[in-house]
């Protein structure tokens, strides 16, 4: 397989063929957000975060499907571009719960980050948002599908890497949920409870069991002796 050599921001990167224009910049030290992109495993272009503008093309492209080509011209910090990944995530956001306050994930979300990072302090778009109820049918795993942003990098996980396919995608657009099919709780499918979805999710809709006012409680009870 031959190599390209394109222009990013104006800096030249030379890469394999058939590497993404995403692959390329990160190469050429240009950093582009992304938001469903989990390298090799969910390569889907959906969220369209990550569209940049390539020089002779009609529309903004999605980096990380869009394959480099030789010549290419692509602009990562464009007007047209921040306004477009501002739209982009102002639209999600209108259908996710504000309770970054109380959120298991607060100051570890890609979707909290990726707000700050594009200065989103308004949004745009008032509609109607989901409602589902939380699942904690497991031991280990907490469910909370209201903050889920259809990235299905946990679907590609559960499915390529694992070899488990406890979880997918059922209804369509508005009605979009991830979970086990038949909407079932997580405990009584196939799901192995190795946790693998809950270190892709980039939001709180996946996350750890959280057992630290059990533990507390434990410690002040008189009459339980802790074992170090
Ligand atoms: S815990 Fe593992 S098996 Fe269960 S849904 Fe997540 S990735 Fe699939
Ligand atoms: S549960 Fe998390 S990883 Fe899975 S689709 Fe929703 S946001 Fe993405
Ligand atoms: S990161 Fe490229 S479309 Fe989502």
């Amino acid at each position: 397989m031959g190599e390209v050599t394109l222009t990013i921001d104006g800096r030249q990167v030379t890469v394999p063929a058939g590497t993404s224009v995403l692959e390329a910049a990160t190469q050429a030290g240009v950093k582009i957000p992304t938001l469903c992109y989990l390298e090799e495993i969910n390569e889907i272009g959906s969220c369209r975060l990550c569209v940049v503008e390539i020089e002779g093309a009609r529309t903004l492209a999605a980096s990380c499907v869009t394959p480099a080509a030789q010549g290419m011209v692509v602009h990562t910090n464009t007007k047209q571009v921040r306004e477009a990944r501002r739209a982009v995530l102002e639209l999600i956001i209108s259908n996710h719960p504000f309770e970054c306050l109380t959120c298991v994930r607060s100051g570890s979300c890609e979707l909290q980050a990726l707000a700050e990072s594009l200065g989103i302090r308004e949004i745009r778009f008032e509609g109607a948002k989901s409602h589902h109820s939380v699942d904690e049918s497991t031991p280990s795993i907490v469910r909370d599908p209201d903050k889920c942003i259809l990235c299905r990098r946990c679907v590609a996980v559960c499915e390529q890497v694992q070899g488990v396919s406890a979880i997918n995608v059922s209804g369509r657009g508005f009605n979009s949920v991830v979970g086990p099919a038949g909407e079932l709780p997580l405990n009584d499918v196939a799901c192995t409870l190795c946790g693998q979805c809950v270190l892709v999710c980039p939001t709180g809709a996946l996350s750890e069991v959280d057992s630290t006012r059990e533990v507390w409680k434990a410690l002040a009870d008189p009459k339980k002796q802790v074992v170090v």
